[in-house]
Formats: structure tokens, sequence, C-alpha cells
């Protein structure tokens, strides 16, 4: 019989490469949606949906049950105060249930500055307290800090422009989606892997706005990539009441103190190097457009 994977956060943009390589690898794969139909319609047929709400834990019993991993992919915000509900409480949530029920390894996505040292930023503070009560649940875990992902360049076009928000010095190694969810399945077949954190690294480092001018050259050959400074973006969020661009702005300036933090050779060793290059991720998107 297959092993049952729990996905939370497979409609999200991180969330679905998981479970469809999960599924790729014979794994029976389970979602949590706060919707099913808007799950159903952005998914399709191919997973079991289940209705459930990480921030009520009554409702996580019925889609726990019978598994062997949960995978979590959750993202809060804008506000402080949801990133607190979401990742860290709605983390605990998910942990405690699983705990109960007997799951075997849970998996999570973190980031490549998640470090206490950065935990003045909200969402850190939050990834930090989800991690601490995954280690602390006794379940065997995988916590992935992954870095800059070649799936958020796309956030940045708007119209024929595409904006590099602040001056973003650090070289990053953008890395696939494909490749972090090959890794993210190995690792629940892995004794090895368990209770350890691993930081996942694409193989070239580029910095923002290298990555973007890149992307829309082979993507988006028609849009013009041009930089945005912070102060701009934090007073038309101010003026117009938005607090997503004024989170936006509060993390592009976290991005810009903050590189990458972390050593991607264990995660290399044991689950495969990434090896997707942005131009060859670009190309590929190049053919689905
Ligand atoms: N972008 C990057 O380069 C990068 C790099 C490293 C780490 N990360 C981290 O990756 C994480 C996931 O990012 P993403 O882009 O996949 O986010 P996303 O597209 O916004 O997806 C978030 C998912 O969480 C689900 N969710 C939210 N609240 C929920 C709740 N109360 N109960 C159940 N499900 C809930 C959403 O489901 P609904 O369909 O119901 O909304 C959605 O499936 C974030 O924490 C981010 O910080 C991102």
């Amino acid at each position: 019989m297959k092993q049952l994977i729990l996905v939370v956060g497979a409609t999200g943009m991180l969330g679905e490469p998981v479970a469809r390589q999960l599924e790729k690898d014979g794994y029976a794969v389970r979602v949590l949606a706060r919707n099913p139909e808007k799950a159903k319609a952005k998914l399709g047929d191919s997973f079991e949906l289940v209705r459930g709400d990480v921030e009520v834990p009554s409702s996580l019993e019925k889609a726990i049950e019978g598994c062997f991993g949960v995978h979590i992919n959750l993202r809060g915000g804008p506000k402080a105060e949801d990133f607190e509900r979401i990742e860290h409480r709605g983390t605990v949530n998910v942990v405690d249930v699983s705990a109960r029920l007997g799951v075997q390894r849970i998996t999570y996505l973190s980031g490549a500055a998640v470090f206490e040292k950065n935990s003045w930023f909200p969402s850190v503070k939050a990834k930090l307290q989800a991690e601490s009560a995954i280690r602390e649940s006794g379940v065997p875990y995988s916590i992935f800090c992954a870095t800059h992902f070649m799936e958020s360049l796309s956030l940045a076009i708007r119209g024929k422009r595409a904006s590099v928000i602040g001056q973003q010095p650090h070289p990053l190694h953008w890395l696939a989606a494909s490749d972090y969810a090959k890794m993210v399945s190995k690792s629940f077949r892995l004794p090895e892997a368990a209770n350890k954190r691993f930081f996942v690294y694409g193989p070239e480092a580029l910095t923002m706005t290298e990555a973007l001018k890149k992307y829309c050259s082979i993507v988006h050959p028609g849009v013009k990539v041009s930089s945005v400074p912070i102060w701009l973006l934090s007073l038309i969020g101010m003026v117009s009441f938005n607090a997503e661009l004024q989170f936006i702005a509060e993390l592009m300036r976290f991005f810009e103190k903050v590189g990458e933090g972390g050593e991607p050779t264990e995660a290399n060793r044991l689950l495969g190097t990434p090896t997707t290059t942005l131009e060859q991720w670009c190309d590929r998107q190049r053919k689905i457009a």
C-alpha cells in the first residue's frame, strides 16, 4: 500500500510542486484545503482533498489520520500578527495533531535567512517558533531552509515593467521549485534525513537585478527592468493603506540587509544537488508560456 502524505499549503506557489513530486514518486497525497472547491480548480483531480484550516485544530484530525508524513508549506502576513497566527500557531496545531496521531515524518519549508539574529523580522520570528515546535514534537523532521526561488521572479512584474525594490546587493543561489520538491520527497524515504535542518541552494549565484534581467530577457522580452527605492514603495503602501505593499517594502529592506546563511553541503549530499540553472528554468517557462 502507498504511504500517505498530507500536504498543508498545496495550493501555494511552493506547495504544489512538492505535492506533484510526491505523487510522481509513488506516495498517496492528501491535501488540506481551506476551500476544497478552489483547491480542485487549481490542482485538478489528482489529490484527495480534505477541508481544514491550520487555525482550527479540530479540523486537522481527519486530514492527518492515517498519514505517514506531513509537509507544511504556509505563508502568513502581511501583518506581524498574521505570521504569528498562521506560520507559528498554525504549525503548532499541525504538529500537535501529527504527534498525537503517530505521524512518522514532518517536513517544513523555512528560509535561508532564518536565524535567531534575524528574529527582529516578524516572518523570521514565526518561522523560528514553528521550527522549535517541530523539533520539540518528538516527530522526526526535515526542515528546509531554502533560498530565493526562481518562481518568485514573476511576482516582480507589473504590466511592461519589472521592479527591483532597493539595491539588493547580495548574490543569491536561485533555486527551482522542481529541484527543491525532489529533495523534500527524497527526505521522506531517507532515515538519515531525519532531525536535520537543510540549507537548499541552486547552482549559481546572481543578484536580484541580474536574475530579473535574465528572466525578463528570456521569458518576457518586452518587459523593462528598473529599480524602485524602498522608501517610495513604503510611501505608496502607506498613503494607499495597502498593507501588502508596506510588507513588501519591509521584506525588501530585510533582504537588502540580509543575504543567505547556512551551508548546503549536507542537503546536496543526502538529497541530491539542485542542478537547474536560471537559464534552463527560464527556457522551460518560455515554452510553457
Ligand atoms: N518565495 C521564496 O523565494 C521563498 C524562499 C524561501 C522560503 N519561502 C517561504 O515559503 C513559504 C510558502 O510560500 P508560497 O509562495 O508557497 O506561499 P503561498 O503561495 O501564499 O501559499 C501559502 C499556502 O498556505 C495556505 N494557507 C494559508 N493559511 C492557511 C490556513 N489557515 N490553513 C490552511 N492553509 C493555509 C494557502 O492556502 P489557500 O489556498 O487556502 O490560501 C496556500 O496554499 C512562505 O512561508 C515563504 O516565506 C519562500
